[in-house]
């Protein structure tokens, strides 16, 4: 008998009961033994409820357990969540969360506490919910050297540029929509600002490289600056505005960006839309490979903790071994990244186009018919660069990477 226990009973947490309690049977026959939630914790009670029976309030009946194996982390944030999935990886018990934040501050020290007592630490939901990555990166894609990653890693930013291409509505607006809907959080800024993107592509570099990636050397750009016109710029030059979190290896060195950027129909992303979410990975044997789904969501999210549940219920009395070492990854200076950059500066075309060959050279201008602003598409150059120029012009409105 495999017993689990459920810290926090909110969205994911809820989810995870309930599929385990509908697809109990298969879920044990898979594992080639019976599973139950022994336990669920909360601060709340919930009368009622099918767990009304299994709640508890104190944590140290789960960690004190020994029948307890298994232990689901969802209930988000840092504190208590790192003390209680310590705590119960040094009892020997194998822990599985969905809780991104957690795995971005602590997933290295994490893994080798679950390894010193013969446990697991298993986080798959943590990044595109229900998509499966983190095992692929750990396994199918392991004889392959990752040379990129480029993903569509929040579903709130990604309805949001997608109701601002297809319906022109301004960011301010569908950002009120969504939170109307439920699809944005109440306090939208971690999406919005890329925060959240910026945790989810630190773990997928750090398990691509097997170092640890620290998100806070990331740049990270939010899409807060992106207006109705960069939308409509972006629909003449017959691309789309997306928010990207990104890596690269390049002659050995790595580095990460989370930015929006615009791409074309020929990118795999290009068709992702609404609230899902998509990873593109390139290997340098097996090419490009994509995985596409529902980045959050309760059932989908669960799934993927469920299916973490199953593999350490699998592995009992062992660990699960994850490549992400305390090491830490170093990046290219962000100032070194090469990219093309669509430019909007205030001020007409005659008032710009001199000053912008100085200090851009050769650029492609994009008229939309706008006159009281200049747009352009400058030439690969690097960030540094960039912005000695951006800074020399004075009068940059807006500025969108292009991927190529
Ligand atoms: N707020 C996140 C999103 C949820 O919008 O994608 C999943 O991490």
């Amino acid at each position: 008998m495999i017993n689990v226990s459920v810290l926090g009973y909110g969205t994911v947490g809820s989810g995870v009961v309930d599929i385990i309690r509908e697809n109990n049977e298969l879920i044990s026959g898979r594992i080639g033994q019976e599973i139950r939630t022994k336990y669920v914790l909360d601060l709340r009670d919930f009368p009622g409820d099918p767990v009304e029976d299994i709640l508890v309030h104190d944590f140290d009946i789960i960690k004190n357990d020994p029948e307890v194996q298994v232990v689901v982390e969802t209930m988000g944030g840092l504190h208590p969540a790192y003390e209680f999935v310590k705590a119960c990886l040094e009892q020997g018990k194998s822990v599985c969360t969905s809780n991104k934040a957690l795995v971005a501050d602590f997933g290295p020290e994490l893994i080798q506490t679950a390894k010193e007592h013969n446990a697991s630490f298993l986080f798959e939901a943590s990044v595109g919910g229900g998509i499966p990555i983190i095992r692929p990166l750990q396994s199918s894609l392991n004889p392959d050297e990752i040379l990129e990653i480029s993903g569509i890693l929040n579903g709130t930013t990604n309805y949001i540029l997608t109701e601002m291409t297809d319906k022109g509505s301004d960011f301010d607006s569908v950002l009120s929509d969504a939170q109307n809907l439920g699809y944005a959080e109440a306090d939208p800024t971690a999406d919005v600002e890329g925060h959240d993107a910026c945790r989810k592509i630190a773990i997928l570099t750090s398990l691509a490289y097997g170092k640890n990636l620290d998100f806070k050397d990331i740049y990270t750009e939010g899409i807060t600056n992106i207006t109705d016109r960069d939308i409509i710029y972006a629909g003449k030059l017959g691309a789309k505005v997306k928010i990207f979190g990104s890596s690269k290896e390049t002659g050995g060195r790595v580095s990460a960006m989370v930015a929006p950027v615009m791409i074309y129909p020929d990118n795999p992303l290009y068709s992702v839309d609404g609230v899902f979410n998509a990873i593109l990975v390139k290997g340098n044997m097996v090419g490009d490979v994509m995985f596409y789904g529902q980045g959050a969501g309760k059932l989908a999210t669960a799934s993927a903790v469920v299916s973490d549940v199953m593999e350490a219920a699998k592995n009992q009395g062992s660990t699960v071994e994850i490549q992400w070492s305390e090491e830490p990854l170093s990046l290219v200076p962000f100032s070194e990244n090469k990219n093309m950059f669509f430019v909007r500066v205030s001020g007409s075309k005659a008032d710009n186009e001199a000053k912008v060959k100085e200090f851009f050279g050769a650029v492609d201008a994009v008229d939309v018919g706008f006159n009281d602003e200049y747009a352009f598409i400058t030439e690969k150059m690097t960030e540094g660069d960039y912005q000695k120029a951006a800074d020399s012009m004075g009068n940059v409105i807006n500025k969108i990477r292009i991927s190529i």
